[in-house]
């Protein structure tokens, strides 16, 4: 293998999750798939960065922040969820993390005042950079940007005083928090500029492949790999996230959480989840 080569293409013919993990597992940079991808391979050899104008990362998370509180306060009087405003957000957010990695984004958020939506920062962050460090194309690091910044919006209609009640919660409790994901996707839905894969990520993000998970108990090949990427976001952003009765995890320990959940998450995207947990 060599690891001083700075890309390495993989083709592959069944562009299934596990044949690309294991691609990147083997030591792919990019992925194409071999009926399809071949004629857009010249993109392959533009960063990201030089398709999306530059940014600073300090400008990225307080645009989203502005978009996320329009977001969550139009989603919770029953309006319409302006969804080209939270995809303005998008290219500066792809293009701070592509220059910097996420630990420059995770230091921001973290510094910011606005505790209300770290979580979905944190995550939106997290998920992109996932993205990014799979070689995904723009259009699909766009995708999981508006997936990871609508993933809990459901939760505005979730009373606070369950939301945020610190230590364990009652069975009746827990049961309504459980409701955010369907809450999300019933208006979500109706929503014709919110893409298919979003509504499957919003839905779906607390699936888990041995059928623990909720809303709608799927397991393995029934669960998509957008959801499994959200999941996986989701949780690490939680697990990192700082709360006023809770410390954040640092990050290696938080890649243990996650390797340790064998049944549950997929180990190739675990794996490849490595460089976004430890490194980038
Ligand atoms: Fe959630
Ligand atoms: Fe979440």
């Amino acid at each position: 293998m060599h690891r001083d080569v700075e890309r390495r293409f993989f083709v592959i013919d069944d562009l299934s999750h596990l044949a690309s993990a294991q691609a990147y597992a083997l030591g792919a940079t990019h992925v194409l798939m071999a009926d399809r991808s071949l004629s857009a391979l010249p993109t392959f050899f533009i960063q990201p960065s030089s398709l999306i104008a530059e940014g600073s990362i300090e400008e990225a998370v307080l645009g989203s922040i502005q978009e996320l509180k329009n977001a969550t306060m139009a989603f919770a009087s029953g309006g319409e969820v302006d969804v080209a405003s939270l995809e303005s957000c998008a290219d500066p957010t792809i293009s701070a993390l592509t220059q910097n990695g996420i630990s420059g984004w995770l230091d921001v958020v973290r510094g910011h005042h606005e505790a209300t939506y770290q979580h979905a920062l944190l995550v939106t962050g997290v998920l992109v950079d996932f993205g990014i460090s799979l070689g995904l194309r723009p259009a699909d690091l766009r995708t999981l940007h508006l997936a990871a910044m609508l993933h809990d919006i459901g939760k505005a209609k979730i009373p606070i005083g369950i939301l945020d009640k610190p230590g364990r919660l009652a069975d009746t409790e827990r049961a309504i928090i459980e409701l955010h994901p369907v809450i999300a996707f019933e208006a979500l839905k109706r929503n014709s500029r919110v893409p298919p894969e979003v509504l499957d990520a919003v839905r779906h993000h607390h699936e888990y492949l041995d059928g623990t998970g909720y809303p709608d108990r799927l397991s393995g090949a029934q669960i998509s790999d957008i959801a499994r990427m959200t999941t996986i976001a989701d949780i690490f952003g939680a697990l990192i996230e700082e709360r006023q009765y809770k410390a954040a995890m640092p990050r290696e320990q938080a890649y243990g959480v996650l390797r340790q959940m064998t049944t549950r998450l997929e180990g190739a995207l675990v794996g490849a989840f490595e460089a976004v947990a430890l490194e980038r």
